[in-house]
């Protein structure tokens, strides 16, 4: 999750999120290249005494600066096109979670086993307790097993929603009227927090989602026990 002073994205805890930090690095650094070579230009300008009274045309010079922009512009949309169609890909799924959004509060169905259905909604401030996080802990979490492909079933009873989970690399609109498949692999344990992240009404910011991702047989042991 994130914590105090935490500006930039969160640590990752699957493989696809992984991927996006290492997209947003690669693009950030053509992006500070770009920057300084045109705010130096720029600066330069304001001390050039030189007039050249004779130009009327620069082919080349316009063929350059043409070109060359359109080749680092390759550089950031082929990446960005091999990690659109790399988050799109469904691995053989062994879990399948259906999540639907509420006004206001997320709702689980474990399809594969047993009618285990639940609701989740956040922990309101006056009855935390002392380790909890204050707008972001749930009632009752998702529980999924680490190092195994979760495909999520996304759609919304109500108004359009957004399962969010940014260590996860996840986010999906969920519509009323459809369903929204996504999936992801969390390589460790641990709690994953997110938030809906589509304005749907007055306590949009008032439905975290909770994950917790604990090793495969005490995924097994908790699915029993349901
Ligand atoms: Cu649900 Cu915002």
């Amino acid at each position: 999750m994130s914590t105090w002073a935490n500006l930039g994205l969160q640590d990752s805890a699957s493989p696809l999120m992984e991927q996006l930090i290492f997209f947003h690095d690669h693009a950030l650094l053509i992006l500070v290249m770009i920057t300084v070579l045109v705010g130096y230009l720029m600066f330069m300008l304001f001390f050039n005494n030189y007039v050249n009274r004779f130009l009327l045309h620069g082919q080349l010079i316009e063929m350059i600066w043409t070109i060359l922009p359109a080749i680092i512009l390759l550089f950031i949309a082929f990446p960005s096109l091999r990690l659109l169609y790399l988050l799109d890909e469904i691995n053989e799924p062994s879990v399948t979670l259906k999540s639907i959004g509420h006004q206001w509060y997320w709702s689980y169905e474990y399809s594969d086993f047993n009618d285990i259905e639940f609701d989740s909604y956040m922990i309101p401030t006056n009855e935390l307790s002392t380790d909890g996080f204050r707008l972001l802990d749930v009632d009752n979490r998702i529980v999924l097993p680490m190092n195994s492909q979760i495909r999520i079933l996304v759609t919304a009873a109500d108004v359009i929603h957004s399962w969010t989970i940014p260590a996860l690399g996840v986010k999906v609109d969920g519509t009323p009227g459809r369903l929204n498949q996504t999936n992801f692999f969390m390589n460790r344990p641990g709690l994953f927090y997110g938030q809906c992240s589509e304005i749907c009404g007055a306590n949009h910011s008032f439905m975290p989602i909770v994950i917790e991702s604990v090793p495969t047989n005490y995924f097994i042991k908790w699915i029993s026990n349901n």
